[in-house]
């Protein structure tokens, strides 16, 4: 009996001084600006030897993170990949092996491996041979920044610099945080052994940063309050799409993220659209993708045409008038009789409801409204576009609707996070206390 007590006691023991506390889980959070030109997003991380501040465009759905090689590629830390290398192997389909002939440098090696970097802002991808370099990003316990940690054989392609346009002129490339094997996400946790899992917090506004929280499962906390908002999550399923919508990788799976939208809601009544568009079919056409490489929500045509006629229908009320439609945006409205709540201006909710009627993402406002200036003339524009009749996914839902949310992407289990609008908690995405003490 005494001898199982102190076992008890000494496993007891053990088990205290061993196992962390999950409190003590190291993250990684990364700075995630807003370019007031394109309305599109990019990070700050440091590459490179010595360290060079690099900015880079956030496409959440990317398959491979690149940089333009072209110009001025100074480092002394970079490696080519031989074509029969583990990594390289590790791309599986995705790769080319090449030989050059012009003078040695980052982009041009013998026997080395190539990727299909792709810029789906325009649609564009060229043959690009990978490489690897440093990468530095700051740890986190997701309240402030912690010490700097290196990834030393970061996977990348250098690509040429015309597939920077349409870009935020500030970046020099793309980084990817798809589900393939080679986006950041997944590079961090395999180079730090840290969880699959990220977040992204999107800022609204063009002058501070939101947030992207990398390698962690919580808590995220942002300014003034303590709030940890990793437990205040209502979640969704995302979607596997058999076929990728890619200018190079149709064969494979896609790395984007897909959620399964079953119906809208305007003002909580039911907007009635042709459901059979938001499954994916096994050709990988259909259904709900979230994507940073459009600011404003696109709708297939027929989608787009009843969701508008709900919310004029159900925006009556106010006696507003729809003002002249302004260039990029159909439906706008005059300022100066609407009234501007903590979540925005007082519009119709839209509700994207999910896999059952207590799931739903509800977009006020701040979200669903984008405020337009010029001259006289003071509007709220509806931010959602038709996208057509050939789209591929059904509904893409643009960066002006996850601005200020926080969504978790848990790659373990499959599944998307999200807040609702963090203006309710008085706080935005803009609020990390990114200050380092010196
Ligand atoms: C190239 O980059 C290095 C490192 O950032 C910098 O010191 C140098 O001035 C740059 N050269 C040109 C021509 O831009
Ligand atoms: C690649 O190999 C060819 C043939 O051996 C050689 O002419 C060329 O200079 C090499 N390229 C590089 C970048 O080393
Ligand atoms: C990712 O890596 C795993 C293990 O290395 C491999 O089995 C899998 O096929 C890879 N997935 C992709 C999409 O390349
Ligand atoms: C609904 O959409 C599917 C897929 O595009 C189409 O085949 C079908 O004809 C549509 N149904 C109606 C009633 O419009
Ligand atoms: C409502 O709209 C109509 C037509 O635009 C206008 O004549 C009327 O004055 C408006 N009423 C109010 C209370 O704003
Ligand atoms: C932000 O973080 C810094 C460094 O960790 C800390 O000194 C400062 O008190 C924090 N600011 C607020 C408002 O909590």
């Amino acid at each position: 009996m005494r001898i199982l007590f102190s076992f008890l006691f000494f496993f007891l023991l053990f088990t205290l001084i061993f196992i962390p506390s999950p409190s003590l889980a190291i993250g990684y959070a990364v700075p995630v600006s807003k370019d007031s030109t394109t309305q599109l997003y990019f990070i700050t991380v440091s590459m490179k030897t010595p360290l060079q501040r690099t900015y880079l465009h956030l496409d959440l759905g990317g398959r491979f993170t690149w940089l333009d090689c072209q110009k001025n590629y100074t480092s002394n830390s970079y490696k080519h990949l031989p074509c029969n290398s583990p990594v390289c192997l590790a791309f599986g389909h995705n790769y080319a092996c090449s030989n050059c002939f012009k003078p040695p440098g980052p982009t041009c090696a013998n026997n080395t491996c190539g990727t299909f970097p792709e810029n789906f802002v325009i649609r564009k991808s060229y043959i690009s041979i990978a490489i690897v370099d440093t990468l530095q990003l700051s740890t986190s316990d997701g309240s402030t920044l912690g010490k700097p940690r290196t990834i030393n054989n970061f996977v990348f392609s250098c690509a040429p610099s015309f597939l920077r346009k349409g870009l935020a002129k500030k970046t020099l490339g793309v980084v990817a945080l798809g589900t393939d094997n080679f986006s950041l996400p997944l590079q961090v946790s395999r180079a730090f052994h840290a969880p699959k899992y990220f977040a992204l917090c999107l800022p609204s506004s063009t002058s501070s940063p939101g947030v992207a929280f990398l390698g962690s499962s919580g808590p995220y906390r942002l300014l003034p309050q303590e709030t940890d908002l990793s437990k205040l999550l209502l979640y969704t399923p995302l979607l596997p799409n058999p076929i990728s919508d890619s200018l190079v990788y149709s064969v494979l799976p896609s790395p984007e993220y897909f959620i399964g939208l079953t119906s809208l809601k305007v003002n909580d009544k039911p907007v009635p659209i042709n459901v059979t568009l938001l499954t994916i079919n096994q050709d990988g056409i259909g259904g709900t993708k979230l994507s940073t490489n459009t600011p404003y929500t696109l709708l297939e045509s027929s989608i787009y045409k009843a969701l508008t006629d709900a919310f004029v229908k159900e925006f009556r009320a106010p006696n507003l008038t729809v003002t002249k439609a302004v260039k990029t945006f159909g439906f706008c409205y005059s300022a100066n009789q609407i009234p501007v709540t903590r979540v925005g201006p007082a519009v119709p909710t839209i509700d994207l409801v999910m896999q059952s009627e207590s799931v739903f993402w509800r977009i006020f406002g701040a979200n669903s409204m984008v405020w337009y200036s010029k001259g006289e003339v003071n509007a709220w524009c509806l931010g959602f576009l038709d996208g057509g009749v050939g789209m591929r996914a059904s509904v893409v839902i643009g960066g002006h609707q996850m601005e200020d949310n926080l969504l978790q992407f848990d790659l373990v289990s499959k599944r998307l996070g999200l807040s609702s609008s963090l203006l309710f908690g008085s706080t935005t995405c803009s609020n990390f206390n990114f200050t380092t003490t010196k």
